[in-house]
């Protein structure tokens, strides 16, 4: 399919919803997870992305989270997060479902953004119901006065709201991001290397029921055979010509 006619797709589409996962944020020089300079590359997830690893080092786990936290501070929303903003708004797209904890999708203005894996900006306490956003803008939560910052109601440790290994998703992200790839007519499929479940299995539910799938990425991933539609380049660029079709369509 050319770029003319997956732009023409988009616009016939009755839902189309979008899935994200770091490749989304690589192009505002965020590092994505796998790959030659993902972050698994470097660190070893067993040692900061689990509850376990929590449990052991906290301050080790802290300090990390702040570091990917001043990163994502200093980044700005790409083209990605922007167009996908105005496709929202102009009722060509219907939702975000995305992986990534950055809050940049709803930095460019995405207003239904379904966050799989939680949001790096939240802190929450390990034991009772305790939580809060901070605002980056604002300068909350790049700095503590003691890591691990405890919970102001019950004095115990407050984690970052991520998902960590082993932890089962958020059930209401999950459920509506279901629901969608069941009602979806198209699929993009953006930025992800399709290799984390049960997120990877939301393109292969909304394929199963008659969705069209367009892949934007500049690698092969784990769906990519799945894919009717394969923009092999990286997302900023591939999606600002994408948009480029879509308003000389209109
Ligand atoms: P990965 O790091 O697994 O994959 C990133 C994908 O982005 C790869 O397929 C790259 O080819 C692609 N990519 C790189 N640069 C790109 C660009 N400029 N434009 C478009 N695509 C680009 O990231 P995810 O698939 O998001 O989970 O990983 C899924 C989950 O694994 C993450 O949410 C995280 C991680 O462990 C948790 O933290 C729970």
């Amino acid at each position: 399919m050319s770029l003319r006619e997956t732009a023409e797709r988009l616009v016939e589409a009755e839902t189309v919803v979008a899935l994200t996962g770091a490749g989304a944020s690589a192009d505002s020089g965020i590092p994505t997870f796998r790959g030659k300079d993902g972050l698994w590359n470097k660190y070893d997830p067993r040692e900061l992305a689990t509850s376990e690893a929590f449990a052991r080092d906290p301050e080790r786990v802290w300090e990390w989270y702040l570091w990917r936290r001043r990163k994502i501070a200093e980044a700005e929303p790409n083209p990605t997060h922007t167009v996908l903003a105005l496709m929202e708004r102009d009722g060509l797209l219907e939702a975000v479902i995305t992986q990534n904890v950055d809050g940049l999708h709803q930095r460019a203005g995405s207003r239904r953004v379904i966050e799989l894996h939680g949001n790096i900006w939240r802190d929450e306490c390990v034991s009772c119901e305790y939580h809060r956003v901070n605002d980056p803008e604002r300068g909350e939560g790049l700095e503590y006065d003691e890591l691990p910052p405890k919970c102001p109601d019950c004095g115990d440790p407050l984690r970052p709201g991520v998902v960590w290994f082993g932890e089962p998703l958020p059930h209401d992200a999950l459920v509506e991001a279901e629901n969608l790839a069941r009602s979806c007519d198209v699929m993009l499929v953006i930025g992800t290397s399709g290799e984390v479940r049960p997120a990877a299995d939301l393109p292969l539910v909304a394929k199963s029921c008659g969705a069209t799938l367009i892949e934007i990425n500049p690698s092969e991933t784990a769906l990519s055979s799945h894919m009717d539609v394969i923009i092999r380049e990286r997302a900023a660029s591939a999606i600002k010509a994408l948009w480029g079709e879509i308003e000389r369509l209109s």
